[in-house]
């Protein structure tokens, strides 16, 4: 029997010693956990099976059931097509398997790709640190290996999956620099829903489980200006490139524009060193702008879209040229989806947009 359950279905994936995952054509095989992804298991077994995101919306790790039984960990994954079913196709990176299963993968790699070298730490939350009503940053140590202390690995504007509790996992953009031996994110606590209060409810010195780094928005052509726009706290990801590019003296001449969209004055955390960071650099300005704000505020009255619109407006072939800079995005999936539509109408070419959409 090949079946792909939702979660929901009731099949067993607590306890026991788990299953082991074939690869079809190849004969090779590895052992899968219960409730762990095949994804997961495939990479710490030295099978690197095709990937993207490793949360569920790009559909690179679609696989094949060739025989036996899945659950899927995401029913409503974005990526999940109403088809899949019926060719018995799976997202690896969302998927467990309920016996041993056969599967039939389009790649496997025995090598991390260059550009996300996934690596499977333990983080231990160490502080926390408000910066608004519900925002805050959270500081995790990760934990060494084998006795020897471990570097965080990635490019900034890349995120990490933390496994909040088992099977409560989500996506958080990394805001510090790498190289150190933490992490740190900007977070938001939205009221009843799981995973962001899971995150702010953990304890100073709870350890979780952190995969990193995933995502595709890092820094290309340093020839280029450079346009940074975020939405909320997709501030967390445009903090990390503004802070390297503000230690890069190969950005000191280039144009770099920030766009900050927040609801309040409150909510636009981090604002003072965003203006610290670009007031150092001769070729930097940051823009904010609120949808609600007292008489005191001299940004933009409005969303972040308007600000983007005007730039596009007033500074054409100046500053800031659309047809030659290169822009990089965050934030919540409707503001992405606005600001696209209006790089759109600006004639700014799609593979000169990078993006880190929160869903
Ligand atoms: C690439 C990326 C980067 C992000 N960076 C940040 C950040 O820096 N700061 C921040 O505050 N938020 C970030 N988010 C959003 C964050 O991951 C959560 O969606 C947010 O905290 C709300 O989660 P929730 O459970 O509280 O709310 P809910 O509304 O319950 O969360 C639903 C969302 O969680 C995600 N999700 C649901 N099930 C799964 C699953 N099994 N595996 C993975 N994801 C799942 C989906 O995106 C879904 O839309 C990012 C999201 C993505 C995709
Ligand atoms: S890696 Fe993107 S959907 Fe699985």
């Amino acid at each position: 029997m090949n079946a792909v359950h939702p979660a929901s279905t009731g099949v067993d994936v607590e306890g026991g010693a788990g299953f082991r995952v074939t690869l079809d054509g190849s004969g090779a095989s590895f052992p899968v956990a219960r409730g762990e992804s095949i994804l997961g298991a495939g990479r710490r077994a030295g099978y690197w099976l095709p990937f993207e995101c490793g949360w569920g919306s790009c559909g690179r790790c679609r696989a094949t059931l060739v025989d036996g039984e899945l659950v899927s960990m995401f029913p409503d994954a974005p990526a999940i097509e109403a088809r899949d079913e019926r060719r018995r196709r799976f997202l690896m990176c969302q998927s467990t398997p309920a016996s041993d299963v056969v599967i039939k993968a389009t790649k496997v790699d025995m090598a991390p790709p260059d550009e996300r070298p996934v690596v499977d730490h333990r983080g231990t939350l160490t502080h926390v640190r408000q910066l608004g009503p519900a925002i805050a940053e959270f500081t995790f140590d990760l934990a060494p290996v084998e006795g020897v202390s471990t570097v965080a690995h990635f490019r900034p504007g890349q995120y990490a999956v933390l496994e909040l509790e088992p099977g409560l996992r989500r996506c958080y953009s990394m805001a510090n620099l790498p190289g150190s031996g933490h992490v740190q994110f900007i977070a938001k606590r939205y009221e009843g829903r799981p995973g962001s209060n899971r995150l702010f409810d953990l304890a100073l010195g709870t350890t979780i489980p952190l995969e990193l780094p995933y995502g595709d928005m890092w820094l290309r052509d340093r020839d280029r200006p450079a346009l940074l726009i975020a939405g909320g706290t997709g501030i967390s990801a445009i903090l990390s490139l503004l802070r390297s590019i503000s230690r890069d003296p190969r950005w000191s001449t280039r144009p770099v524009h920030v766009l900050y969209g927040a609801a309040t004055f409150d909510e636009l955390v981090c604002w003072d060193e965003l203006q610290a960071l670009t007031r150092e650099m001769p070729t930097a300005n940051v823009h904010g702008a609120l949808v609600t704000a007292d008489a005191s505020w001299e940004g933009t009255r409005g969303f972040v879209t308007e600000t983007l619109a005007g730039l596009l407006d007033t500074d054409p072939g100046h500053d800031w040229s659309p047809a030659a800079g290169v822009v990089y995005l965050a934030g919540p999936p409707p503001m992405v989806r606005a600001v696209q539509d209006v790089l759109a109408t600006g004639g700014i070419q799609l593979d000169r947009i990078h993006v880190d959409s929160f869903g």
